[in-house]
Order: structure tokens, then sequence, then C-alpha cells
């Protein structure tokens, strides 16, 4: 045993040099599922953060539907100019768990889109889109994961260079104590173990922004009227998006201030003070009878092993609302 006291959070941001505020180069992998789709809102209207593509994962609903949901939303946000590729149809090992409970048969319920003619599905499968990106750019881009990483894990797999081409590894994935879809596990973590464990092996800088964090962020009635406020098109669609996750969330689990996970993982890269880390050992369970898919994290060092990765415990949930509304309102 080394000790109780969880590290401090304060020697986590020298990561992040404050001082260069040039936007972060990003690609954002995700399953939209209503909260990407928050996410890819914040990436697009926030000026901090370059949105380079958005791949999708299999996760909330099949590879076909997340990524059409994702071009949905690119074309919504006016992001023309975004590729959007899709990736692997299943996780590493085991069938696909969709989370249509949460999210609906659309995996984006609760309003009509037209069809994003603006917005083509990408020629090229997830993983070449990124090693793509990730070769011709001149510096390390940073990867947002917020749906399972069964993408991530095989681009590793194919082209084991590239962890040198990627600055960090954002996700929103596990908890530092409960989980939601098994009682230490959390969806995305759960979804696909195998492929988390091989990226969280893989010696990439990694953040994790789990569940702890991101029920700071929770959809309120105030938030929502915030949000209408905005007066946009935009805000009226996410709206309508997040009343319907909160009425499967209260159905679930009787919350229906529905948090917000996935934009959580955003804003850390687009402004690292909104979520405070803590440097902490993490494994990924890969075998328990109930608990696989949980991420065991050692807050208080009592196992004596390294830390290996970031672990956000700290939402400034004001100010992360208040970044969310002027990124919305940015969109127009
Ligand atoms: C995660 O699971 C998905 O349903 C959400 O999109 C989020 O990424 C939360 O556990
Ligand atoms: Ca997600």
């Amino acid at each position: 045993m080394t000790g109780r006291n969880p590290p401090a959070a304060a020697a986590t941001t020298d990561r992040h040099d404050m001082e260069s505020r040039m936007p972060t180069p990003i690609i954002l992998d995700c399953d939209p599922g209503h909260d990407d789709a928050m996410a890819i809102l914040l990436a697009v209207g926030d000026p901090r953060v370059d949105l380079r593509a958005v791949t999708t994962s299999a996760g909330n609903q099949t590879i076909a539907k997340t990524a059409l949901n994702a071009r949905r939303m690119c074309a919504l946000a006016k992001a023309f100019d975004v590729p959007v590729a899709a990736g692997y149809p299943k996780p590493l090992t085991g069938p696909l768990l969709v989370g249509d409970d949460v999210h609906g048969e659309t995996g984006l319920d609760g309003w009509d889109f037209p069809e994003p003619t603006e917005v083509p599905l990408h020629s090229a499968h997830a993983v070449d889109l990124i090693h793509g990106l990730l070769t011709d750019s001149p510096e390390p881009l940073t990867l947002v994961v917020t749906g399972p990483q069964t993408n991530i894990a095989g681009l590793l797999a194919l082209h084991p260079e590239d962890r040198h081409k990627i600055k960090e590894i954002v996700c929103m994935g596990g908890a530092t104590h409960r989980g939601n879809t098994l009682p230490y596990s959390e969806y995305n973590i759960l979804v696909d173990p195998e492929a988390a464990h091989e990226v969280l092996v893989s010696g990439v800088p990694m953040t994790y922004c789990g569940l702890n964090v991101t029920h700071q962020a929770p959809v309120t009635r105030e938030v929502l009227g915030r949000i209408l406020d905005v007066g946009t098109h935009i805000s009226k669609v996410s709206a309508a998006l997040l009343e319907f996750r909160s009425s499967t969330y209260d159905q679930i689990w009787d919350l229906p201030d529905a948090p917000l996970h996935d934009p959580v993982a955003i804003a850390r890269v687009l402004d690292p003070t909104l979520v405070e880390c803590v440097q902490a050992p993490v494994s990924i369970e890969l075998r328990g009878e109930f608990t696989r898919g949980a991420t065991v994290i050692d807050l208080y060092g009592v196992t004596g092993r390294e830390p290996n990765a970031l672990v956000a415990t700290r939402l400034d949930t004001e100010r992360f609302w208040d970044v969310f509304m002027k990124a919305l309102a940015a969109l127009g």
C-alpha cells in the first residue's frame, strides 16, 4: 500500500500549454447518440478546437445509423467540410450491445432529420481516414473518443507507429465508482472492453472523462431553457433531442436531468481548466463474472501500481454550460 491520499490535481495540467491557444486539431470518434450529437455541435461551434474529421463506431446504434447520425449533425451545424467516415460494425469480441433503450431506434430519436445530402459518407473506412489524417498532419493530433474504442484499437493494431502521431486520447468512458450499464461497468467500455484495454496499454497518453465527472453536467430544466433561449433552429433541435433523452433516463434510472456525458471530453480539450484531472492507475476488467468492462481506478494509491492515465474528477459545471451555450449560439 502506497498511501491513501488522492494525487494532487495541480500536477496534471503540464501536458496542456495554456499559453498557446491555437485551435487544437482533433478527430472525434463517436457513436451518435444524443450526447455524441451535442459533442459534435460543441466541437464545431467552439473556435478552440479544429475538428478535422468525425468517425463513427458501432455503439448506441448500428454502424450505419451512427454514421448517418454523424452526417445529420454535421449537416445541421453546416460543417460541410468535415469528413464523416464509418468504422467497424462490431466490437473486437462478441456481439454489439446497442443503446436503443436510451437513444431510440434511430440512435437520435426526438427529431425528424432531413437527408444530410451536403455531408456524404466518406468512402474510406474510419481507420483509414484517421491514419491518413495522422500521416499528413505536421503536428500530432488529439483523438476524442466518445463511443466504444473499437476503431482506435483497430488503428493501433494496423498501424502501431501511429501512436507517435497521436498527441493524446481523451475519452468519455468508465467511472471511478459505479457504472451505468452493469453495476460497475460504463456503457462505452462495456461494449468493447478488449478495445479499451488495447488502447490503454498502447502507450498513447489517455484521459478518462467517466461517469463520476459527466454526472456533474445534468441537463436540468434550467439548462434546457437556456438552450431554447439561444433561439436558433439548432438550439430547437438540440432541446428536442435532449428532451427525448431525458425521458428515457427518467424511465430507466429515474433521472430526468440526464447527464450530458460526451461534450465533457470535448470540454477537456478546448479548455483543460474546465475538467480537473488526477493521475491514477487504470485497468480494464476483461474477465470479471459480474464486472466485465469495469474501469478499475486506484484513486488512493492502494495498489502501488504506477499511474498510467489522467482521470477526470471535477467539472466546472457553471463554466461548462456557459461554453456550451456560447458554442450553440456561434453556430447560428
Ligand atoms: C456513454 O454511453 C452512451 O450511451 C453515451 O453516448 C455516452 O458516450 C455514457 O455511458
Ligand atoms: Ca457516446
